[in-house]
């Protein structure tokens, strides 16, 4: 079975290329399940209700938040019955989810999202809940899919040891530059540093980049705005996994704007 993972989705220049492409990357991987990270989804800041259900009409399974979960208030009006949506497990007290357990056809997955602590605001541990989760997620499937919401590669790289041989895949998000390092690890969990961004393709991380360039420069404060036109682009990763044993067999880049049309990294 395949699983489709699409990046950080930021503004409406990412909405847009989730629009236009999930439906073509569907119909060429056909994924049993598609997974979008959306925390940035709403101007860049947060989730909308509205935004949740057009991410999942273009083909989302599961939406997968982070640090910026909370940064649209509206989260707070439909989280709890936003029922295909997790939120990182390890915040010690939050509303909603922080994994979600889908069937698709004969196939149940469980997809977990946590958040780092390096560099990031202190959450509770998030090896000891992803510990906690996987142990419960076993009862039910094998297939356990992980979006790490991290900063720091050393953390990202140090979940995937952790939980190596104990869930299918281990992707992180959040840093919106995709890593080459995709590789699936010995004892059978595909692992990639950063999936990468999907929104604006000439900013900063998703942002203009004329007020981050005058930040760099004069350490004055600057609005920073997510531009709503311009060129854009998607980052993703494939999966391939052995439904039966739930291990990984190959895990692939995926980026899409107009210097690579459609590039899959081996
Ligand atoms: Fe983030």
């Amino acid at each position: 079975m395949n699983i489709l993972f699409v990046g950080d989705v930021v503004g409406a220049l990412g909405r847009e290329m989730v629009k236009e492409y999930l439906p073509k990357l569907k119909n060429y991987f056909h994924p049993h399940l598609t997974v979008v990270n959306g925390e940035n989804s709403a101007g860049g800041r947060g989730i909308t209700e509205d935004i949740y259900k057009q991410l999942l009409d273009a083909g989302a399974n599961v939406i997968t938040l982070g640090n910026h979960a909370w940064d649209n208030k509206n989260i707070f009006e439909f989280i709890d019955r936003a029922k295909y949506m997790a939120r990182p497990a390890n915040f010690p007290q939050a509303p909603g989810t922080g994994i979600v357990y889908v069937r698709i056809n004969d196939i149940e997955a469980a997809v977990i999202n946590l958040q780092g602590r390096t560099f990031m605001n202190p959450l509770e541990c998030p090896f000891q809940k992803a510990e906690e989760l996987v142990k419960e997620a076993k009862n039910r499937t094998d297939i356990i899919f992980v979006d790490f919401h991290a900063e720091a590669t050393s953390e990202k790289q140090a979940m995937g040891w952790f939980l190596d041989g104990k869930v299918s895949a281990v992707v992180g998000t959040h840093t919106h530059v995709q890593t080459a390092d995709n590789r699936v690890l010995p004892a059978g969990t595909a692992y990639l540093s950063d999936v990468g961004m999907t929104g604006p393709y000439d900013g900063i991380l998703g942002m203009g980049k004329d007020p981050v360039i005058y930040r760099f420069l004069t350490s004055l404060p600057a609005r920073f705005e997510v531009p709503k036109n311009g060129r854009k682009q998607l980052s993703a990763c494939l999966i391939q996994i052995d439904k039966k044993t739930g291990k990984a067999k190959s895990i692939e880049r995926i980026l899409i704007n107009d210097d690579t049309p459609f590039f899959m990294g081996q």
